[in-house]
């Protein structure tokens, strides 16, 4: 097969896989872990920068983790609109995948560049992650869930810290549904 074939068919298969489709006591080897993590770094920043950060929950830690949102979903949410199904599945979800790994962009604020560069670098390093688990077989997700938009003090982050997510790392149990995208053409202005 061509590279570009490879490449291509990585990317067309990574799926993101929500927690309830992961062998969730299927443990994922460190040495994989660490190699997910490598490509992350692999990521473009301008001005080199490498503003992405990695806080990794494995097992017990997954617990904390769950217990922090859980938490925050309480002291945050009016009564009014609190939902017992959504603070049960802020416990839950960390534990249904064996791998969670908090997205945090660092900035280097000598560097004087606009935060928008270290997001995009960012998330640039957590398309690397997704695309080496495809290539791993393992499933992932980058999940958004406002109490880990909101983890500073949980994470000990410093004030050019913020967290922009997790990502859910795990062997895929049941069936991903399959998704399309559209028309490319559609968003092409060749000039
Ligand atoms: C920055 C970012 C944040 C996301 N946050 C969530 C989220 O909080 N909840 C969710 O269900 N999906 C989230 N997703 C995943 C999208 O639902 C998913 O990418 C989309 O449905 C397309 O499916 P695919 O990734 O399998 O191609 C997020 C994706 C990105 C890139």
């Amino acid at each position: 097969m061509e590279k570009i074939d490879i490449l291509m068919d990585i990317i067309r298969t990574r799926r993101s896989v929500f927690p309830p489709l992961y062998a969730s006591d299927k443990e994922v080897p460190r040495s994989i872990i660490e190699k997910i993590l490598e490509a992350a770094n692999w990521a473009p920043s301008h001005k080199k920068t490498e503003p992405w950060r990695f806080y990794v929950f494995t097992e017990k830690s997954r617990e904390d983790l769950g217990k922090f949102m859980a938490d925050y979903y309480l002291e945050n949410t009016p009564e009014t609109e609190f939902s017992q199904v959504v603070f049960n599945k802020m416990i839950q979800n960390p534990l249904k995948a064996p791998v969670i790994i908090a997205i945090v962009m660092h900035r280097d604020l000598s560097a004087s560049l606009p935060e928008w560069e270290d997001i995009a670098a960012t998330a640039c390093a957590v398309q690397n992650m997704a695309l080496a688990c495809t290539a791993e077989g393992l499933g992932s997700f980058w999940s958004t869930p406002r109490p880990a938009l909101n983890a500073d003090s949980f994470l000990k982050l410093s004030e050019n810290e913020r967290c922009l997510g997790l990502f859910y790392v795990g062997y895929v149990e049941k069936e991903v549904a399959s998704v399309e995208r559209g028309d490319p053409s559609e968003k092409i202005i060749w000039m």
